[in-house]
């Protein structure tokens, strides 16, 4: 779905300087969990621009709504236009840049809207950021930051005796999502290297927790096996996945903001490696013990279905880089971070039913029919 030009722009700016940050895609999983985190922790404004796609939910904001340190602003992030005068109204000491397409199977299906936002959507906040920045004076462009937030898909896939990705392992991005991310890594690193604009990056691993849209693995199961739909496991469900709670991951964002170095790349993970089956297995058992269904496990709902096209076969963080130099380590162990994840959305159902209605129905119907196969024109 293409998005409006025009933007809503709701509330006046009042920001001082020095702690204004300009988060994009502020309503979608991660972004929401970060914003309603530093809102929390830190005294910095927030400046949430973002497009409102099928993935994006302001409900998911519905805490800060009136809070006079946090405005939100309905746009595009190619608008260059809405986001240069954004940029100038509200004069942000740092960009933090969520906003993408997100979701892998949608980029095998269709990959043109990945490239439009992944790619073309940082290129243009890249290119105002580029002519906003050296109109600082000379402190506040020494302290200006822009944060791309990025995935470890753009490393490709390991075997299974293969170390875990560094930050100097050689990017191999093998779906559309990946590649769309890689390339976008690629331009941060290169207007630091041609511009000297101050760019950190973090590369982070599967996510899990509250607000993530019902497409993901975690979400997608919990709702099904609380349903007592299929449980639909790709291949034969021994890819493996490196998870991290969401919140540790809004930690080490705002830790690399903080204190990382102009320049770098943190990766981010979870010491957490687990196979897709013992993932859905754990849920199923969870879902048994919160909302027990007269004695029958929801393990028998588990479906083999047929395999994602080019389904990477593992991913694993290296993170002592972040934990050496900038002392951040994940706070939540999987365990506790799966069971808090399982019991909010089984007592969040109006969440759960105003993100579950029109497209989503539409998308697991198609995705899931097994008739269908990826498009390929
Ligand atoms: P999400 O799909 O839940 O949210 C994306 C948000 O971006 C939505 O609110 C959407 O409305 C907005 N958006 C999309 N296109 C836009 C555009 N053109 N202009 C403005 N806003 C737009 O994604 P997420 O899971 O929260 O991921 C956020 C970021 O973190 C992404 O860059 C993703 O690549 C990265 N990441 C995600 C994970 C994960 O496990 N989810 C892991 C590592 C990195
Ligand atoms: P996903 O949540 O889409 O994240 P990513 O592809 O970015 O890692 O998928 C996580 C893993 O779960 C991945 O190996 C694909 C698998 N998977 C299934 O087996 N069934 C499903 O219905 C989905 C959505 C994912």
């Amino acid at each position: 779905m293409r998005l409006t030009r025009t933007a809503i722009v709701r509330v006046t700016c009042f920001y001082f300087m020095q702690n204004t940050i300009l988060v994009t895609g502020g309503a979608g999983f991660i972004g929401s969990n970060f914003i309603l985190q530093r809102m929390e922790r830190d005294a910095a404004s927030i400046v949430n621009l973002d497009g409102l796609t099928y993935a994006g939910n302001l409900r998911n904001l519905d805490a800060i709504a009136g809070n006079p340190r946090y405005e939100f602003v309905h746009g595009d992030i190619g608008d260059r236009g809405l986001v240069r005068s954004l940029l100038q109204r509200c004069r942000p000491r740092a960009i933090v840049h969520f906003a993408a397409e997100s979701h892998v199977d949608r980029s095998i299906r269709g990959p043109d809207d990945f490239i439009r936002t992944n790619v073309d959507g940082t290129f243009a906040l890249l290119e105002e950021t580029r002519a906003y920045w050296p109109g600082l004076d000379e402190r506040e462009r020494a302290d200006f930051r822009f944060l791309q937030v990025s995935t470890d898909e753009v490393y490709g896939s390991l075997g299974p005796d293969d170390r875990p990705f560094r930050e100097t392992t050689a990017y191999a991005p093998n779906s559309p999502y990946a590649a769309s991310k890689a390339a976008s890594d690629h331009l941060v690193r290169a207007y630091r290297h041609t511009y000297g604009l101050p760019t950190l990056t973090t590369n982070c691993s599967n996510n899990y927790g509250r607000f993530q849209f019902p497409e993901k693995l975690i979400p997608l199961m919990i709702l099904n096996a609380r349903d007592g739909k299929p449980l639909p496991v790709y291949g034969d469900g021994q890819n493996v996945r490196d998870w991290l709670y969401v919140e540790d991951h809004c930690e080490a964002i705002a830790t690399v903001l903080a204190r990382g170095r102009a320049g770098e790349t943190y990766n981010v993970g979870g010491w957490n490696e687990k196979k897709n089956l013992e993932i859905v297995e754990t849920i199923c058992d969870l879902v048994d013990e919160f909302a027990p269904r007269g004695g029958a496990s929801r393990r028998e709902l588990i479906t083999f279905v047929k395999d994602r096209p080019g389904h990477d076969r593992r991913y694993a963080m290296d993170a002592r880089k972040i934990e050496r130099e900038l002392n951040w380590k994940p706070k939540e162990t999987f365990e506790s971070g799966i069971r808090k994840t399982v019991r909010w959305y089984l007592e969040n159902e109006e969440w759960v039913r105003d993100v579950t209605s029109g497209s989503y129905r539409k998308w697991i119907e198609t995705h899931y029919s097994p008739e269908a196969e990826p498009r390929r024109s």
